[in-house]
């Protein structure tokens, strides 16, 4: 199979290239380095299925054209995005054209080429889980942010040419994404911050009073979601959830990481009205349509990412 990746050269997308490889596909990547980084990519440059680094930007049309024209795609997963929640209230315009105008340019050319499409949205969409059921793909959503609103707006737009034009499509929602290759710095993620806190000795810095919770998904387990979600035909016209299927309150996950005696400071919310008080994921619904579920507990997932941000400190 021929797969177009954009974001490849980000966190995700670089297991997600790692797994469509792996699986013997085809692959070329469309970033724009905003946020990735070529070497996120270095494992796979001599591959010989690693097609091509487009390094360009999901808003230039006459690139994704000429892309799609050249190199007929079976499949396109669109992972690329702003992804950051601070920002997207900060500078709503940046992530709104990212988000929903970049993703509908390659919608867009999904239809003229007919490609399947794997759209990346997030569980940040939702609301608040309300019970220990955990939230399903029927659950309300919120957008709490413009990131969640834009990541949203562009679902709409992805599952109408679902509707309007037969396009197959597979919205996939995943819970928040953590392990190695995550960036460590404002642009990572909790675990892999609080992480590189503790190597440095310097304090796990908690927003708020540390009772809101989140459901997290290793990244090896992401990847396999995503790409298992373009493979099958039952996913077409689906929105698909994959997490862990527990929570944890970053308290917890703080003395997780550091110890029960690791330094642990409170500071104040940045934008406590879009905080979610409570992220659980119920993936049955990737369980009965894929056989997906999760390989590794949270203990093991820290485990690999501490290893990696060590060994990653060295080089
Ligand atoms: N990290 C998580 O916890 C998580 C959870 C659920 C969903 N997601 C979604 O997964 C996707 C990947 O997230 P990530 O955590 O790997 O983030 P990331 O920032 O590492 O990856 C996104 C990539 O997209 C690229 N990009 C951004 N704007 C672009 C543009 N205009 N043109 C071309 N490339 C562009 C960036 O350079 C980056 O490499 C995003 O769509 C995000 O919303 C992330």
């Amino acid at each position: 199979m021929k797969a177009l990746l954009t974001g490849g050269a980000g966190f995700i997308g670089r297991w997600v290239v790692k797994s469509l490889l792996d699986d013997g596909h085809e692959v070329w990547v469309l970033d724009d380095f905003s946020n990735g980084r070529k070497e996120n990519l270095a494992d796979f440059g001599n591959h010989r299925n690693f097609k091509k680094l487009v390094i360009g930007d999901i808003k230039d049309t006459r690139l994704l054209n000429e892309i799609f024209t050249s190199n007929k795609y079976d499949i396109c997963f669109h992972l690329a995005a702003s992804i950051n929640v601070q920002d997207s209230i900060e500078r709503p315009t940046v992530t709104f054209q990212n988000d929903v105008i970049g993703a509908f340019n390659i919608l867009e050319q999904c239809k003229k080429h007919h490609v399947k499409l794997v759209f990346m949205s997030t569980c940040m969409v939702y609301e608040q889980a309300c019970n220990e059921e955990g939230i399903d793909e029927n659950s309300p959503v919120k957008p709490v942010s413009p990131y969640a609103g834009s990541k949203l707006a562009a679902e709409n737009m992805v599952m109408s040419y679902y509707y309007a034009y037969d396009l197959p499509v597979t919205i996939i929602r995943p819970f928040n994404t953590y392990g190695p290759y995550q960036k460590t710095g404002g642009e990572g993620g909790v675990v892999a911050i609080f992480i590189k806190n503790k190597l440095a000795n310097k304090p796990l810095q908690i927003y708020g009073d540390g009772t809101q919770t989140r459901d997290l998904l290793y990244v090896e387990d992401c990847a396999r979601f995503i790409v298992e979600s373009g493979y099958s035909d039952k996913t077409n016209g689906e929105i698909i959830n994959a997490g862990l299927g527990k929570d944890i309150s970053i308290n917890d996950l703080a003395k997780l990481v550091a110890g029960e005696n690791g330094c642990i400071k409170h500071i104040k919310h940045i934008h406590p009205q879009s905080e979610i008080s409570k992220l659980l994921c119920k993936y049955s619904k990737a369980q009965k349509l894929l056989g997906w579920e999760p390989k590794y507990s949270l203990e093991e997932g820290i485990k690999k990412t501490e290893e990696w941000i060590k060994s990653n400190n060295h080089r």
